[in-house]
């Protein structure tokens, strides 16, 4: 675990000078549960929200300036501290893992993109099996939290993909915990529930397969564009808090569609636009190619070059 946890108590609206037992139920019935929320409010936004006296919320604003974790800041020795504690998780392949440096990478969200068929869901599946391993074996030797979308995740394919590793399937399975999202609303709560269950589960893994099918098919048209981003963005901030908190990787596959713009080269991209490239620090694009192998191209990486990683798909998982 990564600072932030197990510290002192987070202070809450209780904790406000001024504030008794009735208006803190005021703030908490308005939805104010903590104070960031209300350090970053006006005077008189917070009086109608909370229905208190314009003079009162002013002075529970400078209250909660004080004392909410406004954040931000951090020293650049505190980021090394913690650079240094990012794990890599192997591919089980050697080719892709040298494309990114060793390994996925903790405290990072991957988003592994592609046409259907082209191995996405297996690339999810064989990197569950993976995060089980011991470190030294390229692993990160904690638990997985799979939300599967579109129906793919398969337990069978887990038990193959554990007994190549030498994992017994059983124990594979009682370690990756999947839930099945019915829609984008469902998505985004279990992901709260991953919150809670990480303070007594060991989370190293959270994988979302696909992040966007719910999002696209529910939020139809240019006028529900801008809705569905914003839902999408916090969707894909509380993502990176787990991996954050927990020393985790997050991996999210997202579906191409065809761009009609581009004049050369590969005319498919990644749905779901700047939101998502934004969001995620490594994008590996998949794609089907000669005599049954694929191909994964790193696209957009901070600090790796660009480059491509052959590899096939095979009963016992990912293979170079
Ligand atoms: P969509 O979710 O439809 O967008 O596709 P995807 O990118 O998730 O593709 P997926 O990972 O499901 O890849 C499916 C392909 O993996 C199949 O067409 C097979 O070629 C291969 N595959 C899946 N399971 C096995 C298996 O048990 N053995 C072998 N040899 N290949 C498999
Ligand atoms: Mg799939």
């Amino acid at each position: 675990m990564i600072e932030t946890e197990d510290e002192a108590p987070e202070p809450t609206v209780d904790d406000l000078p001024g504030v008794g037992p009735a208006t803190a139920e005021k703030l908490r019935e308005a939805g104010f549960n903590e104070l960031l929320a209300i350090a970053v409010m006006t005077p008189s936004a917070l009086a109608d929200a909370a229905e208190l006296g314009e003079a009162v919320s002013a002075k529970i604003i400078s209250g909660a300036k004080k004392l909410a974790n406004i954040g931000g800041f951090v020293s650049g020795s505190s980021l090394l501290e913690r650079r240094r504690q990012v794990l890599k998780l192997t591919s089980g392949t050697t080719s892709i893992d040298e494309l990114l440096g060793g390994g996925f990478e903790t405290q990072s969200i991957c988003e592994v993109y592609g046409e259907f068929g082209s191995g996405k869901t297996q690339v999810g599946h064989q990197l569950a099996v993976n995060c089980l391993l011991p470190k030294e074996q390229g692993g990160l030797d904690g638990e997985v939290f799979y939300i599967d979308t579109e129906d793919t995740f398969r337990p069978e394919r887990i038990a193959q993909m554990a007994r190549a590793v030498g994992i017994e399937p059983d124990v594979a399975l009682e370690r990756i915990h999947v839930a099945r999202a019915y829609n984008s609303s469902h998505q985004m709560l279990l992901v709260d529930e991953i919150h809670r269950m990480a303070k007594n589960i060991d989370v190293k893994m959270i994988i979302v397969d696909s992040l966007i099918a719910h999002f696209r098919a529910e939020f139809l048209g240019r006028g529900m564009l801008a809705d569905r981003q914003q839902k999408l963005n916090r969707h894909l901030k509380e993502l990176k808090k787990l991996a954050d908190v927990n020393n985790a990787l997050v991996l999210v596959t997202n579906q191409v569609q065809a761009n009609p713009a581009s004049m050369w080269g590969d005319p498919n991209k990644p749905v779901g636009g700047h939101i998502v490239g934004h969001a995620s620090t490594f994008r590996l694009y998949l794609r089907k190619s000669k005599g049954g192998s694929r191909i994964a191209r790193l696209v957009d990486s901070p600090n790796l070059p660009e480059g491509e990683a052959k590899f096939f798909v095979t009963s016992e998982g990912l293979t170079d």
